[in-house]
């Protein structure tokens, strides 16, 4: 089996898994309970507050648990646009962001907010010059994705960053989802004011994830409740989720720093095969995240090269794995332009740190053999 989807989801590291399960038969005291059953498990879960932040150079105070990266795009978006509307009415994004985020904004605009779009160039990156005049006095939040999940382009984040840092009430939010552990971002660094991360795209548990928030930054809650997590994300935490999330970070920020290399050799072989198919036409430009690469095979249906090549149990992708069942056009190859026809046969390959130039040759074969069989049936 060669899986080659991990920007759909990874598969949950074993050690992972493990720390979930013995967290959950060991820790199920509710943090808030005052006998020794919750105090362990409060115990338990300031750890985890201690551990993240050390992992991640920031405060304790400046993490906030969620269930993933839909949650914590929309408490970023949500959050900021209610707790700020005092200082302003206009939020700016990208065209390409994911949908957690688009949808997010929509419904903003639902609310009365202006938002702006902003488009991307042909390789699919936007230009802090294009940001800069998109600023308004009452500019309130500026949210734009590290590396986009269907390209793998990366976004300039640290100019952006630059850009913004000295406006007191514009505030930067970056969705890290497809970027952590795989192309660096040091959130404080890049004067980031608020980023997402999700634990099942770094071989953590689906459910799990964390939105950092620069202390001193109000958010608005999206849920209301029992007060946890100093009043921002109200309730019961998810613990065995949350250590199994620190474990997840741990372990894909280690391999990052000792195997960034492999994902860049991979990219490179993959590259190199790909370019002897005259048919593939590489989508994502070079030097963007190694571990996402979009191709196109004008003339043939993607879903069709799909379930060809899970026959031989290889599993790549057509598009986001959250529309790839919907059959719309995707809004990313849209927005950056790509003829139609190479924007009807995109197919997204995507890699972990598990994956191997061996598993990269096999697929290369299977895909020139799929084309050769398939341009014959066409005939
Ligand atoms: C860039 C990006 N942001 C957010 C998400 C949503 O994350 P989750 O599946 O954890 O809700 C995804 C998932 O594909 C993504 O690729």
């Amino acid at each position: 089996m060669i899986y080659f989807d991990n920007s759909a989801t990874t598969k949950p590291h074993d050690d992972i898994l493990e720390t979930f399960i013995e967290v959950s038969r060991k820790y199920y005291g509710n943090t808030s309970s005052a006998h020794q059953f919750g105090l362990e498990a409060d115990r338990l879960l300031r750890e985890s507050y201690q551990q993240a932040s050390q992992l991640l150079s920031v405060n304790p105070t400046e993490i906030i648990f969620t269930s993933g990266g839909t949650e914590g795009n929309n408490m970023a978006v949500k959050g900021i646009a209610h707790a700020y509307q005092n200082r302003g009415n206009h939020l700016i994004t990208t065209e390409i962001e994911h949908p957690s985020i688009l949808n997010a904004f929509r419904s903003m605009e639902e609310m009365g907010f202006e938002v702006t779009y902003l488009p991307v160039d042909q390789s699919g990156i936007v230009s802090v010059e294009t940001v800069k005049k998109a600023l308004r006095e009452d500019t309130i939040l500026v949210s734009i994705m590290h590396v986009n999940n269907e390209m793998g382009t990366i976004q300039p984040i640290e100019q952006i960053g630059r850009l913004l840092k000295d406006r007191r009430y514009t505030f930067f939010h970056v969705d890290d989802v497809q970027g952590f552990g795989k192309v660096d971002l040091k959130w404080k660094d890049a004067y980031v004011d608020l980023a997402t991360i999700s634990g099942h795209k770094i071989h953590g548990l689906k459910g799990t994830g964390l939105l950092y928030v620069r202390d001193g930054i109000r958010l608005y809650p999206l849920f209301h409740g029992g007060g946890q997590q100093n009043n921002r994300r109200s309730g019961t935490e998810n613990l065995a989720g949350i250590v199994s999330l620190v474990r997840a970070i741990r372990l894909i920020l280690e391999q990052s720093l000792h195997h960034q290399d492999h994902l860049i050799q991979l990219n490179q072989v993959l590259r190199e095969q790909l370019n002897q198919i005259s048919e593939v036409i590489i989508n994502t430009p070079e030097n963007q995240a190694p571990h996402i690469l979009n191709i196109s095979i004008p003339g043939l249906k993607p879903e069709v090269v799909l379930h060809a090549l899970e026959e031989r149990q290889i599993y790549v992708s057509t598009q986001a794995a959250c529309s790839s069942k919907k059959n719309d056009e995707s809004t990313v190859l849209r927005a950056i332009q790509l003829p139609k026809e190479q924007r009807n046969s995109a197919l997204r390959i995507s890699l972990s740190y598990q994956n191997t130039s061996g598993e990269i040759i096999l697929f290369v074969q299977a895909l020139k053999r799929i084309i050769n069989e398939l341009k014959q049936v066409m005939r």
